[in-house]
C-alpha cells in the first residue's frame, strides 16, 4: 500500500490543535481512523470539545495541556501523551505564535527578547517534540514529520522578522532531518500557509486582504488539513516545503544581485566566477512561473559543471524563467 487510506494503527500528536488549522487536522486524520493527542495551551474548553468529536469519530483521543514556550512545556507534553496515548507516529509541529506584534515596519520595534522568544516558541519547541518523537519512529519503522511554516518563511511575509525568521528556520530543520532519516521509513515535510480565515491569528477576512491573493479570497484551514492529510498518506512526499497561499509570489524585489545576474545575460561559466552571487540570486527568486533551465548551484561548482548545462549560449537567462537546483 503506498497510499495510505486506513490511520488506524497511528497516534498523531497535533500541537495547537485549538487553533483553525490544528482543530481541522486533527478531524481529518481522525476521519480516517487515527487517534488523535490534542494539544493546547489556554483553550481547554475548545480542546475538551474537539476531544468529544474526534472520539464521536471511533478513535481514542485526549488533551494536554502545555505553554511551547518553554522548553519543560514541550518535554511535559510529550511524557504525557506517551504516558497515555503511547508514542505518536504523526507529529504535527503546528502550533505557532506571532508574540500579538503583526504588520512589523522597523526591525526596532522587535526586541531580541521577542525575537528569541518568538523563535523558541515556533521552531525551539518543535525541533525539541521532534527530538523525542523521532526515537520510537524510527525504531517502529514509520513515522511523519509536518511543520507548520508560513509563507513568511520564505518571503519575509507581513508580521515582523521575529516570525518570519522562525518560520524559515523550520525549513533548515526540515532539509536536515530529512536527509538524516529518509532511510528508516520516516517523511519530513512543511506545509506554509498564508492567509487562512477562522483562525485566531486571522478570525475574518477583509475585501483588502482578499484582494492581496491571486485567486481573490482567503484560504480556510480545512485547505490546510487537508495539505497535512495528503503528506501523511503519501510516503512519497519528502523534504518538502509545500504552499497554500492562494498563488501569493514573492513579493520581495529581486536583490542587486539578480540585477548583475539578468544584465549580464550571464553565461554559466558565471557560476565558477562568482559561486556566492548565483547563490544569493537563487534564494531570492522563489515562485518560478516557468522552467526553461535547472541550474546547479554550489560554492564548488566549476566551469566543466557550467559547460554541462542545458543552455545555449546566446540565450539570456531571465531568473523567472530558471529554476534553481541545489547540489
Ligand atoms: N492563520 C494564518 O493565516 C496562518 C498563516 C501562515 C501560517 N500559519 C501558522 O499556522 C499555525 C496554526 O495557527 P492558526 O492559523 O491555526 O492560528 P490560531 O488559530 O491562532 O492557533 C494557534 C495555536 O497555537 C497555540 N499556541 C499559541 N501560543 C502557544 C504557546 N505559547 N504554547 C503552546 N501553544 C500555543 C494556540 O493554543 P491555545 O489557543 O490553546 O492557547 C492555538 O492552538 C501556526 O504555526 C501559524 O504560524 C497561520
Amino acid at each position: 500500500m503506498t497510499v495510505l487510506t486506513d490511520l488506524s494503527p497511528h497516534l498523531a500528536l497535533v500541537t495547537g490543535a485549538t487553533g483553525g488549522i490544528g482543530k481541522a487536522t486533527c478531524l481529518a486524520l481522525a476521519k480516517l481512523g487515527c487517534s488523535i493527542a490534542v494539544h493546547y495551551n489556554t483553550a481547554s474548553s475548545t480542546a475538551s470539545e474537539l476531544v468529544e468529536s474526534i472520539k464521536s469519530l471511533g478513535v481514542r483521543a485526549a488533551s494536554f495541556q502545555a505553554d511551547l514556550s518553554s522548553y519543560d512545556g514541550a518535554r511535559s507534553l510529550h511524557a504525557s501523551v506517551i504516558k497515555e496515548l503511547g508514542h505518536p507516529t504523526i507529529l504535527f509541529n503546528n502550533a505557532g505564535l506571532t508574540l500579538g506584534k503583526s504588520g512589523v515596519k522597523d526591525i526596532g520595534e522587535v526586541s531580541v527578547e521577542e525575537f528569541e522568544a518568538t523563535w523558541r516558541a515556533n521552531c525551539g519547541s518543535a525541533y525539541l517534540l521532534t527530538q523525542l518523537c523521532v526515537p520510537a519512529m524510527v525504531e517502529r519503522g514509520f513515522g511523519r514529520v509536518v511543520f507548520c511554516s508560513s509563507v513568511a518563511g520564505f518571503t519575509g511575509g507581513l508580521v515582523g522578522p521575529h516570525y518570519a525568521s522562525s518560520k524559515s528556520a523550520l525549513h533548515g530543520l526540515v532539509h536536515w532531518l530529512a536527509g538524516a532519516y529518509a532511510k528508516n521509513g520516516l517523511t519530513i515535510n512543511g506545509v506554509a500557509p498564508a492567509l487562512i480565515e477562522e483562525t485566531k491569528m486571522l478570525p475574518g477576512a477583509s475585501a483588502e486582504l482578499s484582494a492581496k491573493i491571486p485567486i481573490g479570497r482567503l484560504g480556510k484551514p480545512e485547505e490546510i488539513a487537508e495539505t497535512v492529510l495528503w503528506i501523511v498518506k503519501t510516503g512519497y512526499v519528502h523534504n518538502k516545503i509545500i504552499a497554500v497561499d492562494g498563488g501569493i509570489k514573492n513579493p520581495a524585489p529581486p536583490i542587486s544581485a539578480a540585477t548583475t545576474f539578468t544584465s549580464s545575460t550571464s553565461r554559466p561559466a558565471t557560476i565558477a566566477s562568482a559561486p556566492e552571487a548565483w547563490s544569493e540570486v537563487a534564494e531570492n527568486v522563489v515562485g518560478v512561473d516557468e522552467v526553461v533551465a535547472r541550474v546547479p548551484v554550489a560554492p564548488n561548482a566549476t566551469d566543466d559543471d557550467a559547460a554541462a548545462l542545458p543552455l545555449a549560449p546566446e540565450e539570456p537567462l531571465q531568473p523567472e524563467r530558471i529554476e534553481f537546483w541545489f547540489l
